[in-house]
């Protein structure tokens, strides 16, 4: 059974695959209409977490492919706490023929592969973001032509959108760089997990705590929220400690000059990013934001069709 939930699992050569098939599936869809090559076939949606883009990208992406998503929110199906993860998945199984999680723990998503017998999709994690990733290396190409060889710099926290990211440029062999201020850096496991790839692809990967430093000619700068969801409670210490790693003008001076701007969404305006910068000319967000509709239905018709 193959699950997309770890950029790790999948081969660059399949992630290159994954994206032929999204542009493909775009150009079908904006032709006309894709074929229901998932007619009959129904993806549950389980959320832990609050969404917009995966919600309705997911749902939408089925409904185009001739299938249906069933959403399954938090109060729902109590996950893990009115039933256990494995139950949940092999109950599941019985009825669609995919699942989608977006939950807090990543563990809880490897458990949900491990009893599912339908393949299981990572909607998010508080460590991985592989649907954006994927979203986000197709955006990358559409504007700049190829990801090889483009250096994607990262400013603010080392957290489930910057792993995923890294992971997938790394398969792309572009070079990536992240800024992040001392204590909110990449994991030491995901660092270890984003050289393996980057080594194999010719890519390179470095850490920094200045931000000029990473976005110094970069084609891409990204950022993301400096308060994931679930860490509420640390909010005014971390916004705080990220206040030098707001991505404005004076920042993007040091980029080369036309590079683009990315944000996966939801935006925090005035915090990791200005207006100026995220309505500026080189800001790609909305295009990223359609992008994963087309690279998701790409991840459901490998797993599903
Ligand atoms: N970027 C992203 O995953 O958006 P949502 O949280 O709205 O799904
Ligand atoms: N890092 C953010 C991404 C939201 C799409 C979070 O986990 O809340």
């Amino acid at each position: 059974m193959r699950h997309y939930l770890d950029l790790a699992d999948w081969r660059s050569e399949e992630i290159r695959e994954l994206l032929n098939l999204a542009q493909f599936l775009r150009l079908e869809f904006k032709s006309g209409g894709n074929k229901p090559v998932l007619r009959g076939k129904t993806l549950a949606m389980i959320f832990q977490k609050p969404s917009l883009r995966t919600k309705v990208s997911f749902e939408t992406g089925m409904n185009q492919l001739g299938g249906a998503a069933l959403m399954l929110g938090p109060d729902e199906i109590g996950l893990g706490k009115r039933e256990s993860i494995g139950d949940v998945a092999r109950s599941l199984s019985r009825f669609v023929q995919g699942i989608m999680a977006r939950v807090f723990a990543h563990e809880t998503v490897l458990e949900l592969g491990r009893y599912a017998t339908c393949p299981v999709i990572n909607g998010l994690t508080d460590s991985q973001h592989p649907c954006q990733a994927l979203a986000d290396v197709l955006t990358i190409i559409d504007h700049l032509g190829r990801v090889e060889g483009r250096r994607v710099a990262f400013v603010g926290d080392g957290n489930n959108v910057a792993f995923s990211l890294a992971q997938a440029v790394a398969h792309a062999g572009g070079h990536f760089a992240i800024a992040s201020p001392p204590g909110y850096g990449l994991p030491e496991e995901d660092i270890d997990s984003i050289a393996l790839i980057a080594r194999a692809n010719g890519s390179t990967f470095e850490t920094f705590h200045d931000p000029v430093q990473a976005v110094r000619e970069a084609d891409v700068v990204y950022t993301d929220t400096w308060i994931s969801m679930g860490q509420e409670a640390s909010a005014q210490q971390r916004i705080a400690d990220f206040q030098p790693y707001q991505v404005n003008a004076n920042l993007m001076k040091y980029a080369s000059r036309r590079a683009i701007v990315m944000h996966c969404l939801p935006a925090h305006r005035g915090q990791e990013v200005t207006d100026e910068v995220l309505d500026g000319p080189y800001s790609v967000v909305f295009d990223q934001a359609e992008n994963r509709l087309h690279a998701q239905k790409a991840i459901l018709v490998k797993l599903m069709a």
